[in-house]
């Protein structure tokens, strides 16, 4: 869906648009697509990529705030479609941080040695709880899934750290008031369109400058490494001038941002997933080289993750 598609829809323009964001379209998956059907789809092309098959799988985690049902989990809906009969299944709920807190939480069952491969997916089909009637935020979102396979390997660095952090005092933030125990389904909740997600844009656009610049710094420090040691930056592709607010107080250069939300617009927790995908086929990494992700989201929650391709 392009920038003038939605002219037809709401009140806007590709020239805000663009000006705005950086985005130009998002994807949009069908009417009977679901989170789980990307979620699956990623899920296989990450397991052929890593050469892991589906019985090797030990556990299944994926970040969404747009689960096929709210139970049961859409990670036992992809173990069934992949047929990775003996993982275990859950999901996550970090909105846009998620799959940087699901790595996190992959990483730590194998170092506990419970596990040997974690499956670990961010998928989002947030075209379902978008408001097509609301011009602030229906231009910014899309659809799509990431995976990535965690496996304890010889010689393999993989996640280095990982920084996790939540403040649940501005969680008014950005938020889908109805559908929970708070404010289940009524036709009143329906009629007053509580089933959509809100935002307060600016205030949003300022908390995540601030916590993606602190959550990158923290992991850095971390590892020990300054700015100019990252070969590539991944950041939640949510806004070009949140990236490059981001960017320019971490003293980052252009050239080490890997930026693709002008195609995709912000698919929350598939967010980061994508474009690391895209970052490694598109051959911008090479074994060794040292990625930055930072991510930030509702929650409010945030993240930094320091890899090691
Ligand atoms: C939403 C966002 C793009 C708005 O940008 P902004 O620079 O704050 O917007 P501005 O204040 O300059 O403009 C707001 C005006 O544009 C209007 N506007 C909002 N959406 C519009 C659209 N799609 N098309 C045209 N006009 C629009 C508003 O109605 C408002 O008009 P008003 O001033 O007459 O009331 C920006 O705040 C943002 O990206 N925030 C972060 C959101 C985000 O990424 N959240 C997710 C984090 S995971």
């Amino acid at each position: 869906m392009t920038n003038h598609d939605l002219e037809k829809i709401v009140e806007t323009s590709d020239d805000w648009i663009t000006t705005r964001t950086g985005i130009k379209e998002r994807r949009i998956a069908a009417e009977n697509e679901w989170t789980s059907h990307m979620a699956a789809n990623a899920a296989e092309k990450a397991m052929k990529m890593a050469g892991v098959t589906a019985a090797e799988i030990d556990l299944i985690i994926i970040a969404t705030i747009t689960p096929d049902m709210p139970f049961p989990a859409t990670a036992c809906l992809v173990q069934e479609k992949i047929g990775a009969k003996h993982a275990a299944a859950f999901d996550i709920e970090a909105a846009c941080s998620g799959f940087i807190f699901g790595l996190e939480v992959g990483q730590q069952f194998i170092m506990s040695r419970t596990y040997n491969t974690v499956l670990v997916i961010g998928a989002e089909k947030l075209s379902s709880i978008v408001d097509w009637k609301d011009r602030n935020t229906c231009v910014l979102f899309g659809d799509g899934a990431g995976a990535a396979v965690l496996q304890n390997r010889e010689n393999s660095h993989g996640l280095l750290t990982a920084v996790m952090g939540a403040d649940g005092e501005k969680g008014d933030l950005l938020v889908m008031p109805a559908g929970g125990s708070r404010c289940p389904a009524t036709r009143a909740s329906v009629d007053a369109r509580l089933h959509y997600l809100r935002m307060d844009g600016k205030q949003a656009f300022k908390s995540a400058v601030q916590a993606m610049e602190s959550a990158a710094r923290e992991a850095m420090a971390r590892c020990e490494l300054d700015i100019t040691k990252i070969k590539c930056i991944i950041p939640h592709q949510a806004n070009r001038r949140i990236i490059d607010a981001v960017a320019e107080r971490l003293g980052a250069k252009p050239e080490q941002l890997f930026v693709n939300l002008e195609k995709y617009g912000n698919t929350s927790a598939a967010s980061v997933a994508i474009a690391l995908d895209e970052a490694v086929s598109s051959g911008r990494l090479s074994r060794g080289d040292l990625i930055l992700l930072v991510v930030f989201g509702a929650g409010l929650t945030w993240g930094a993750a320091v890899i090691e391709w």
